[in-house]
């Protein structure tokens, strides 16, 4: 397999290509666009959980200077659910029926002139309800249960047997709490059509799924929908669904003729846009006295709303975390009346690797062994699920090397023993093994006579960096430098890209950009090798590189000519190739294809007294593959790691029972990490290229989260010897 060389622009941590213009305000958000005609849409939202709308009063809305229009689910137009994609299926439509199944469940949307006109007429819009009493609590009887939709569950050897003769076990219950995507960028759409054609500008991390929704939803051909998102204001999983109030507005839009915009208020942005699901898991850990792992049994149960598929394995990544032959992980869904849960950032793995990495520690106290030891103890040198060697893993390295800039052996491992003043010092540690997701892409590249690129595919750049580490791949296939090319992205109709998501995007973008690449350089080769007048004539095209714009046989920088020589004398204005890339399975590679791996080591400062805690100190070790730029990479893990604290310490979407109102909907009331919260953080990748893939790399985007829970619980752990099991850890557990 043809693989990418090291060459200098890919890997150095050179500035986003994209940051003038943010910082400049000239790079358009989903809310900067204005069609000419366009009107406003408010959402109206319930105000109980569950039950039925008996009235909807509408009057005085329509009333209202410059409405438009008000739509309820008795002037609504029928709609379509969307089928099934590869994450899931869709909410149901929006306004199809008078039943309410969550509180803040879309009920009118109300069009006006003006934002301004649209708030106020909302506020107008009344609504009568026959309450049923909602179900609120994950562990009611009385929900209704989901059993492993997507047969995630996972039973290896036997677990149970097993546990019962472990001479060494732990069994305890973990939970982990409601916590809310809140990407800075409210989420806003803007639709027109025009005739039979849509054009929509949308908050989303898919422009793909968003166009086959739509077309399904309101029965038009894909190829009639333009979904536009040059860029996003953040995400964390948030736009990974085609969410009611997209639907609302594409309606409305259609039966108005005119385009509709609509732009969610930060409160709306807790109930609209998903949530990560809390969960209650229980988890059993054996081991022999010497501590090689003879057993687990990892059962979760996590929330879903009343008529969403939305799924996480929250368990799962158990299965393939260690070397132990008899293990068994279950998940299972309660439907409640809640907003929709969905994906947030490393969705499952953040939440199943708190409980999984903090029952380790726990063991490894009941052992008498140091926490990191019992891990290297139990490393699964191949895929434990597969029982092939990784594509890919570079964990022992991320525990060797954090170790040693920690000063992880410094510690005494002596619960409370470790003192600065007031303060309790605590060290945790946790691994982090985070599954491979991949899906097909597609790139286009072009070259122009005047020797620039223009490279192209549907993808979205979230924030994470996609725009400069693509800008930096191609750059590097086609010999040319980071001026000379230009990446589009965010635009349905380029090329067929998959989601900016379960960490995969730069491997498939980048396997794409890197095979379109080489189909083009191959175009120009056989160009050239036909041609008597080219220095290239005769050459094997298969046997040329691109460097300095100079296309040349691989090695021989001097004996080629430029882009622009061969599209000049073959009077061609340009040259384009498409390239694809596509996931590789097991059986194709020999291997277990392997996603990131991580080790996260924290210092926590316990406040004797006041049970206050601080993360003083977090070491990030990364095996992400090939880095493509290592600044990007970096600000990904940082960002991981600050959501981590959040989720550690901070982060609990609160549900008020028995109204099931969202009780801290603003980031007044919602607590997240401030810079105050934040320490100094170290991050270092490690590890090679990898095996999987000809550009080597893995996703870094998710990573960095998961693990910071498990570390900060199990440092807490030992500057207090309080064993705390439940996220986020405020200080009243801890007083
Ligand atoms: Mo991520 S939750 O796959 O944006």
């Amino acid at each position: 397999m043809r693989t990418v060389r090291s060459r200098p622009v890919i890997g150095t941590g050179v500035n986003r290509v994209d940051g003038p213009r943010k910082v400049t305000g000239t790079a358009p958000y989903p809310m900067d666009f204005d069609v000419p005609g366009q009107v406003y849409a408010a959402l109206v939202q319930s105000t109980i959980a569950a039950g039925r709308i008996l009235r909807i009063d509408t009057e005085a809305a329509e009333a209202s200077p410059g409405v438009v229009t008000v739509l309820t689910h008795t002037n609504a137009p029928r709609l379509k659910r969307a089928p099934v994609s590869k994450l899931g299926a869709s909410p149901p439509p929006p306004l199809q029926d008078d039943r309410i199944l969550h509180y803040g469940q879309h009920i009118a949307v109300v069009v006006a002139e003006t934002p301004e006109q649209a708030t106020a007429a909302a506020r107008l819009v009344s609504a009568e309800y026959e309450p049923t009493e909602p179900l609120l609590d994950l562990m009611d009887p009385r929900a209704p249960q989901v059993d492993d939709p997507w047969g995630t569950d996972h039973s290896r050897g036997d677990a149970a047997a097993a546990l019962t003769t472990a001479e060494v076990m732990v069994e305890a219950t973990y939970t982990t709490a409601d916590n809310t995507n809140n990407p800075l960028g409210p989420f806003a759409t803007l639709a027109s059509w025009d005739g039979g054609h849509l054009t929509v500008h949308d908050t989303t991390q898919w422009p793909f799924l968003v166009r086959g929704t739509l077309a399904a939803v309101f029965g038009v051909p894909e190829s009639s929908v333009r979904v536009l998102a040059p860029y996003v204001g953040g995400g964390f999983g948030a736009g990974l669904r085609v969410w009611p109030h997209v639907i609302l507005t594409v309606a409305a839009a259609r039966l108005l003729q005119r385009p509709v915009k609509l732009v969610l208020t930060r409160p709306q942005m807790f109930t609209s846009v998903g949530h990560r699901p809390k969960t209650v898991q229980r988890i059993s850990v054996g081991a022999t006295r010497t501590g090689d792992l003879v057993g687990i049994d990892h059962r979760s149960v996590s929330p879903v709303a009343m008529e969403d598929e939305d799924y996480e394995p929250v368990a799962s990544g158990t299965a393939s975390a260690y070397a132990c032959e008899n293990v068994f992980t279950q998940d299972r869904q309660a439907r409640l009346n809640i907003p929709d849960p969905t994906s947030m950032r490393a969705p499952a793995q953040a939440q199943g690797n708190f409980a999984l990495e903090s029952a380790l520690d726990e063991l490894a106290y009941k052992l008498g062994v140091d926490p990191l030891d019992l891990r290297l103890r139990n490393y699964a040198e191949i895929h434990p699920v597969h029982s092939l060697p990784w594509s890919s893993k570079a964990l022992r390295e991320c525990y060797e090397v954090g170790a040693q800039r920690f000063g992880w052996y410094a510690r005494n491992p002596v619960p409370g023993s470790m003192r600065d003043g007031n303060w309790l010092v605590g060290y945790g540690v946790a691994g982090v093994s985070y599954p491979w997701f991949a899906m097909d892409c597609y790139a286009q590249v072009t070259v122009h006579r005047d020797g620039s690129a223009l490279v192209r595919s549907a993808a979205t750049d979230i924030g994470t960096g996609t725009y400069t580490v693509m800008t930096q791949l191609s750059a590097e296939c086609l010999g040319l430098h980071l001026g000379q090319v230009r990446f589009d992205l965010g635009d349905s109709d380029m090329p067929v890209a998959p989601q900016a998501g379960g960490s995969g995007l730069t491997a498939a973008l980048g396997n794409a950009v890197f095979d379109a690449c080489h189909q083009l350089l191959r175009r120009f080769a056989e160009l050239a090798s036909g041609d008597r007048e080219s220095p290239l004539y005769g050459v094997a095209p298969e046997a040329v590189e691109a460097t300095q714009g100079h296309v040349h046989p691989i090695g021989r920088p001097r004996l080629g000519e430029t882009y622009t020589d061969i599209l000049g004398r073959h009077e061609l204005p340009e040259l384009a190739a498409n390239g694809h890339s596509r996931p590789r399975s097991q059986d194709e590679l020999g291997m277990a294809p392997a996603g990131a791996f991580g080790a996260k080591f924290v210092e926590v400062r316990v406040d004797a007294e006041l049970g206050l805690v601080r993360v003083a100190r977090a070491v990030s070790v990364i095996d992400g593959g090939r880095i493509l730029n290592e600044k990007t990479a970096r600000s990904q893990i940082i960002g991981g790691t600050v959501g981590g604290i959040g989720m550690a310490l901070l982060e609990d979407t609160v549900t008020d029972v028995p109204s099931g109102r969202i009780a801290n909907g603003t980031f007044g009331d919602y607590l997240i990490p401030v810079n105050a919260d934040v320490p100094d953080m170290d991050v270092v990748f490690v590890g090679d290229p990898d095996r999987g893939s000809p550009v080597g790399t893995k996703g870094v985007g998710e990573v960095g989260i998961v693990g910071v829970a498990a570390a900060v619980a199990n440092a807490v752990h030992h500057a207090t010897g309080k064993r705390i099991r439940s996220l986020p850890i405020t200080l009243d557990a801890l007083l």
